[in-house]
């Protein structure tokens, strides 16, 4: 598969972007992806790995909750995300955690660099740690680490984000070992993901112009397409299924907080009046209540594409 020169350029507007989005992130979505991530902890029997790499990990919430409960004794585990404010919560919150207080397990941060040599930053750890975590700043189209050097690797919805997929498809083949697996979820189909649709209905019956910031996030909604895309680039054993990851939203308040700061609406919000914003607002109340309100036993819904490969 032809691979693509990587647009610094707009990675830094994605970053910048990401940055300024991740404390809401950390409030709002990470508590909902974190089932598509145990969907792939469980799918690429990550607890059984001994070098894995997770990209795109967000505020790692799951991440967190794999080193306490899944990752296995005697292992390591590079955890990257492209934006700095991500990964800094990422480490700040597992050192609030009881694992952080495990004399077997040890965290570092590793400065950003073009090449990181896995076995030698594995080395430079004592033997009495037995589980060894590594937080760093990288870019899923262009990763820091030699060919061959993990065996597990994990995405969760990230791959849809990037601005060539076919990048990041190419690095995941790249650091895996042979038999290594690796575990990819993107969004599912535009029908079954009314979390992200809705607001742009909102938007409509309150006849506010509206562009989704997020619109393109459905690229690789397509199974056998998406499928086709991982086998070029060389996987094998190739499998993918459509799965819901509800967010189960307690109140239409914490539904419309996420509405107005996620990234696919933010900017439309943002560049009404006042006056614009309550009708919105009351809008937004009114659609969620007849829609998934007390008298109804819907939910939005997310549905994710996962697919689970091997080199
Ligand atoms: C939708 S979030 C998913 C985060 C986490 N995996 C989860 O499921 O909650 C996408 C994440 O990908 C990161 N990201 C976007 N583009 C990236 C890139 N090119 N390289 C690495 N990370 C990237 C973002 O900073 C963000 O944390």
């Amino acid at each position: 598969m032809e691979t693509k020169e990587v647009d610094h350029e707009r990675m830094r507007f994605l970053r910048d972007k990401f940055n300024v989005w991740a404390p809401m992130y950390e409030t709002t979505v990470e508590k909902v992806s974190i089932q598509s991530s145990f969907n792939l902890y469980s799918v690429t029997r990550a607890n059984k790995g001994s070098k894995i790499c997770e990209v795109g990990a967000g505020c790692g919430l799951s991440a967190r909750l794999f080193i306490s409960y899944l990752m296995k004794d005697d292992s390591s585990y590079f955890v990257s995300d492209i934006s700095d404010e991500m990964n800094k919560i990422f480490v700040q919150r597992f050192l609030d955690t009881d694992t952080a207080l495990d004399p077997n397990v040890k965290i570092e941060s590793l400065e950003e660099s073009e090449s990181i040599d896995v076995d030698k930053e594995i080395s430079r750890f004592s033997d009495r740690f037995s589980k060894r975590i590594f937080s760093l700043r990288a870019n899923n189209e262009f990763l820091p680490f030699p060919d061959g050097c993990f065996d597990v690797y994990i995405s969760t919805l990230s791959l849809m984000i990037v601005p060539n997929p076919e990048n990041q498809l190419s690095e995941a083949y790249r650091v895996l070992e042979e038999g290594g697996i690796a575990g990819f979820s993107v969004w599912g189909r535009k029908e079954n993901c009314t979390m992200m649709t809705f607001v742009g209905e909102v938007f409509k019956e309150a006849q506010l112009d509206y562009t989704s910031g997020s619109g393109s996030s459905f690229k690789l909604s397509d199974k056998d397409a998406l499928v086709k895309d991982v086998k070029k680039v060389g996987f094998k054993d190739v499998k993918a299924y459509y799965t819901m990851t509800n967010p189960g939203f307690a109140s239409v308040e914490e539904s419309y907080n996420y509405a107005i700061t996620a990234a696919d609406a933010k900017l439309s919000y943002e560049s009404c009046t006042e006056e614009q914003k309550q009708h919105f607002k009351t809008t937004f109340y009114n659609m969620y209540e007849e829609r998934y309100g007390d008298s109804t036993s819907e939910m939005m819904n997310w549905e994710t594409l996962v697919v689970v490969a091997k080199k």
